[in-house]
C-alpha cells in the first residue's frame, strides 16, 4: 500500500527554524512516552508527564478531566478576538507486547504504543510549547485537549460531557494521526468522511444439542450460525447503495466440543463500519431481522447485543481546506497531499467533530528505507520521527491561519 504513493523528498527546511530546533525534544518526549505506555483511562504517568511540562512552561491547564485527560488553554496576544481553536491529541497505548529492539522500547510488559499516540502527545506538547513562546503571533485562544482512551472505550465523549468544548466555547477543532499507510512527506486530508462509524455485535444462537448421528432430535446451532454468517453478507451486497461503502465482518464464531456432538450453542461477534451517517440504526435493525428470521425458521432462539461505538469521522469542508493549504505549504509539493486517504478504521475524534466543525487528518509517517513501515497495531510498529516537527509546523500554521480568517 505504502509503495503505491509517491514518496516526495522530505525537506525539513520548509519547517521554520524555531520548530526544527524543537525536533530533539520532540523525539526525547516521544521516546519517554513510548517507554511508559498506558492503556485507556490508566494514562497516569503520561498525564503526569504532560502536566509537568505544561507547568514548567507556565501554561494554564486542568488535569483529571474524564479521569486522565488534560486541557490547556493558550491565549494569543495579537488582537482581541473571542475565537477559540481546539487541538486534540490522544494519549493511550494498546495491549500488545512490543517486538522492536530499540533503546526506547516499552518497559511495560504487554503494553505498547503501537498506534503512534506517543507521537501525537509529543506533537501536541511541542505545539503548546511553541504557541506559548509566540503568543504575540496569533489572536484568539487555543485549547489543547490531551485525550485518554481513544482505543476504547473512548475518552472523547466523556471529555465533551465534562464541558471541554465550553467556557470558552470552541469554534473549531483539528487533530492528526501519524499514519504508516502513507509515506513520510505526505498528508492525507479530505473534506467529508475520513474514517468510518464503528459498531459491534455479539450473538448467541441457542439450539438443542444431541448426538451427531441423530440430528433429527436436535436444533443444530452450527447450521443456524452458518446461515446467519452467510445472510449477514447480503446486507452490504443487497441493502446498501453500491455508491456507499460499508463492511459487516463476523470476526468470531465458536461452537461445539467434539466431532460427533451437535452443539446446542454457537457464539459469534462482529464489527460494522460505514461512512454515511444516514446508516445510523440501519445495521442494527437489519442484523436483528436476519438473526430473528433465521433462528425462527430453524426453531432456535438467540441473544443479540448490539453496540454503537464511534460515529464516522466527518470533516468540515472549510476546515479541511485550511489544513490542506497549510500542509501544502509545509510539505512544499502538491503531490504529497493525498485526498484518497479514507479508511474504514474508526476514531472517537468523531464525537468532537459532531459538536464543532473541524478536520482530522493523516500525517504520513512510514519510511520503508528505515524499516519503519509496519502497520498500526503491529508489535513492530514504529514511525519516522521526522514527522514530529512536521506535525507541530502544520498545527502552528493552522492556528495562525485560522485566526487570520
Ligand atoms: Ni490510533
Amino acid at each position: 500500500m505504502v509503495s503505491t504513493f509517491p514518496n516526495p523528498a522530505v525537506d525539513l527546511s520548509r519547517i521554520r527554524l524555531s520548530i526544527r530546533s524543537l525536533q530533539p525534544q520532540l523525539i526525547e518526549w516521544r521516546r519517554r512516552l513510548h517507554q511508559q505506555p498506558e492503556l485507556g483511562f490508566q494514562e497516569k504517568l503520561t498525564a503526569e508527564f504532560v502536566s509537568h511540562k505544561l507547568q514548567e512552561w507556565g501554561i494554564e491547564h486542568q488535569t483529571g478531566i474524564a479521569q486522565t485527560g488534560i486541557v490547556a488553554t493558550i491565549k494569543g496576544n495579537k488582537l482581541s478576538t473571542t475565537k477559540v481553536l481546539a487541538i486534540r491529541a490522544d494519549m493511550d497505548a494498546l495491549p500488545i507486547q512490543e517486538l522492536n529492539e530499540v533503546p526506547y522500547r516499552s518497559q511495560h510488559d504487554g503494553v505498547m504504543h503501537a498506534c503512534g499516540h506517543d507521537g501525537h502527545t509529543a506533537i501536541a506538547l511541542g505545539t503548546a510549547y511553541y504557541l506559548n513562546q509566540h503568543r504575540e503571533d496569533f489572536a484568539g485562544a487555543v485549547k489543547m485537549i490531551f485525550q485518554p482512551a481513544e482505543e476504547g472505550p473512548g475518552g472523547a465523549k466523556p471529555m465533551i460531557e465534562t464541558g471541554v468544548l465550553k467556557n470558552p466555547d470552541v469554534d473549531a477543532i483539528i487533530g492528526l494521526h501519524l499514519w504508516n499507510n502513507l509515506p513520510l512527506g505526505t498528508v492525507g486530508v479530505r473534506s467529508g468522511a475520513l474514517m468510518a462509524a464503528v459498531e459491534s455485535f455479539e450473538c448467541k444462537i441457542l439450539g438443542k444439542g444431541g448426538h451427531g448421528a441423530m440430528p433429527h432430535q436436535t436444533i443444530d446451532s452450527v447450521v443456524v450460525a452458518a446461515q446467519i454468517v452467510n445472510a449477514l453478507q447480503t446486507i452490504v451486497a443487497r441493502n446498501v447503495n453500491p455508491i456507499d461503502s460499508a463492511v459487516v465482518t463476523v470476526g468470531e464464531l465458536h461452537a461445539g466440543t467434539r466431532r460427533n456432538v451437535i452443539a446446542d450453542t454457537a457464539r459469534m461477534s462482529g464489527t460494522v463500519r460505514y461512512f454515511n451517517p444516514a446508516f445510523e440504526g440501519f445495521f442494527k435493525q437489519r442484523i436483528e431481522q436476519i438473526v430473528r428470521g433465521i433462528c425462527q425458521s430453524y426453531g432456535a432462539s438467540y441473544d443479540l447485543e448490539y453496540s454503537s461505538l464511534y460515529p464516522p469521522v466527518i470533516n468540515d469542508a472549510g476546515m479541511a481546506e485550511l489544513v490542506r493549504s497549510v500542509a501544502e505549504d509545509v510539505i512544499e509539493t502538491p503531490v504529497g497531499i493525498v485526498p484518497e486517504c479514507q479508511t474504514m478504521g474508526g476514531e472517537d475524534m468523531s464525537f468532537f467533530l459532531q459538536e464543532v466543525p473541524g478536520c482530522y487528518f493523516f500525517l504520513g509517517s512510514a519510511n520503508p528505507d528505515k524499516d519503519l513501515a509496519y502497520p498500526h497495531h503491529h508489535p513492530r510498529f514504529d514511525f519516522d520521527e521526522t514527522a514530529l516537527a512536521m506535525g507541530v509546523e502544520i498545527f502552528v500554521r493552522c492556528v495562525e491561519k485560522f485566526f487570520n480568517y
